[in-house]
């Protein structure tokens, strides 16, 4: 290849060959240039594994001393007894803070190099983490559904929401931010070498806060997942922060309940922070040494949204069925709305709702016409500053549960909860891995779901009679 003599030719030379899109191209204000050597991991923006993904081929059969090994080592919590947390035991609670307080109190986690050595052997990362035993229903084998979890540092925790959703039958997609450190690249590649179902998005996004590339890099999972998994049923999209507060089997039970609907937040009115929209944001750094960039409000007022479109404003996060996530990365109207939300802020937060919520579009998976506030959305818990019960902390508004919050967490009737840290009161995710874990391992669980308040739903898909 010729050499590139300028630098601005040079970048522009090795993003095309590298079929980088970054969405600071779609501004004006700051050229890629003065963002792009700063990037420090540039090399792994582009590093598909272009790994041929199998279809899956044999059902692993349970085997009931696995399963004993797994929850005897590997998720039982030692220390202190999860069960009387999770069931409000006030002395247990105190011992268990005291524990974390203690200085001589430690976590053994994971590493991101520890990763990358465990997986050099897959047959024991497998075991050590938990990969081999899983019970099967028949339900389970039917209806498969596809994860993408979307992670910048601390593999351990994408790793350990991972195990908690892993099944041979479902889909993951892992998107490592683009300006990851290696570390952190390699650790992921290598925990989806060691599983079939598993693997690293083939386009890696430099993610910047609010930015566009958050929302592409969803999209970029969404169009491996719908090309490599042809049987998948739904998709959810995860930060690692999240876990589960259903089974696999319960979420299958729920998700077949929705019946191809999606379940997407939707606020309209004030609440949805017209700013964020009506003008439009572009990138710069607060600190010239800054290596991310920020976004910044101009006094450039946007043009209207295509068709004619309300937008609403919604979550970054939802439950989407097959059909709408085929309609995202096939249909022309979804794309060229994608595009209206390029420089705007968070458009995470208002693509997903702005397609539920304009029955003119003709979204597939959407048949609620009412005011979309005035229904629940099951996707994820939050407990906002102001709103709801924190007995954690709060960082930006959002709380980060706590071992006291755990008995009200684990009968929410949403899917999944946000947030725990790794590293604030780590028994809190200790514990709810433990009883999630607990609960998949004992199939007659299933027996005590209640499902009626699913079935009362008014987004979901009618039963056809
Ligand atoms: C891409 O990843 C592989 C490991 O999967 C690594 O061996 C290779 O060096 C990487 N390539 C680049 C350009 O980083
Ligand atoms: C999980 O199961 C084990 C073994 O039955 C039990 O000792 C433990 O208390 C359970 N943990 C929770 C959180 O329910
Ligand atoms: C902290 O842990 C050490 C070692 O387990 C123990 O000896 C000590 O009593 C603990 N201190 C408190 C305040 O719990
Ligand atoms: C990884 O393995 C190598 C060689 O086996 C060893 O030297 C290194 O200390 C290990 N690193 C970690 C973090 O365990
Ligand atoms: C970008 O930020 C720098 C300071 O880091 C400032 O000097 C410059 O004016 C800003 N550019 C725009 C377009 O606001
Ligand atoms: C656009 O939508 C508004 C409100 O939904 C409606 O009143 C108007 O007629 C529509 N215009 C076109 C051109 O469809
Ligand atoms: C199931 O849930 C519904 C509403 O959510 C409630 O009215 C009913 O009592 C519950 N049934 C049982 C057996 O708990």
């Amino acid at each position: 290849m010729a050499r590139c003599t300028n630098l601005m030719v040079c970048i522009l030379v090795c993003m095309f060959v590298m079929n980088i899109t970054l969405d600071v191209f779609h501004l004006t204000y700051l050229p890629f240039f003065e963002i792009a050597p700063k990037l420090k991991n540039l090399r792994y923006l582009k590093n598909s594994s272009c790994r041929i993904f199998e279809p899956f081929k044999t059902i692993p059969v349970f085997e009931e001393s696995v399963i004993q090994h797994i929850r005897k080592t590997e998720r039982r919590v030692f220390a202190v007894d999860c069960a009387a947390i999770i069931n409000g035991n006030k002395p247990e609670i105190d011992r268990a803070r005291a524990i974390m307080k203690n200085k001589t109190f430690s976590r053994k986690g994971f590493s991101d190099f520890d990763y990358i050595n465990l997986t050099k052997n897959c047959d024991t990362f497998k075991l050590a983490r938990g990969y081999n035993g899983f019970i099967q229903s028949t339900e389970e084998q039917e209806f498969p559904i596809a994860f993408s979890i979307l992670l910048y540092k601390e593999v351990e925790q994408a790793e350990r929401l991972l195990r908690a959703l892993y099944t041979p039958r479902n889909y993951f997609c892992l998107h490592v931010d683009g300006d990851a450190a290696p570390e952190v690249h390699e650790a992921v590649q290598g925990i989806a070498d060691c599983l079939y179902n598993v693997f690293v998005v083939s386009k890696k996004e430099f993610i910047v806060y609010a930015g566009f590339s958050r929302l592409q890099a969803d999209i970029n999972c969404m169009e491996n997942l719908v090309e490599r998994g042809k049987d998948w049923k739904y998709f959810i999209n995860l930060p690692s922060q999240q876990f589960p507060i259903k089974t696999n089997a319960e979420l299958i039970k729920i998700l077949k309940i929705y019946n191809g609907a999606n379940d997407i937040e939707g606020l309209t009115g004030y609440r949805r922070v017209e700013s964020r929209f009506q003008f439009r944001y572009f990138y710069n750094r607060t600190e010239p040494t800054d290596v991310k960039p920020e976004l910044f409000r101009s006094t450039y007022l946007r043009n209207d949204p295509p068709v004619n479109i309300t937008v609403v404003k919604g979550s970054a996060y939802g439950v989407f069925s097959r059909k709408f996530v085929e309609f995202v990365v096939t249909s022309k109207p979804a794309r060229e709305i994608l595009d209206w939300f390029r420089d705007v802020y968070s458009p995470d937060e208002y693509y997903w709702a702005t397609l539920q919520y304009n029955p003119q579009i003709g979204t597939p998976g959407s048949f609620y016409y009412g005011k979309p506030e005035d229904k629940p959305w099951l996707a994820v818990y939050a407990a906002w500053g102001g709103e709801n019960p924190c007995q954690g902390k709060f960082v930006r508004g959002v709380c980060i549960f706590g071992v006291s919050d755990l008995q009200e967490l684990v009968n929410k009737r949403q899917m999944f909860v946000n947030k725990f840290y790794l590293d604030y009161q780590p028994l809190a995710l200790a514990c709810i891995e433990e009883w999630h874990l607990n609960r998949t391992a004992v199939p007659s669980h299933l027996l005590a779901f209640n499902d009626t308040f699913y079935q009362q739903l008014p987004f979901i898909k009618p039963k056809e009679e």
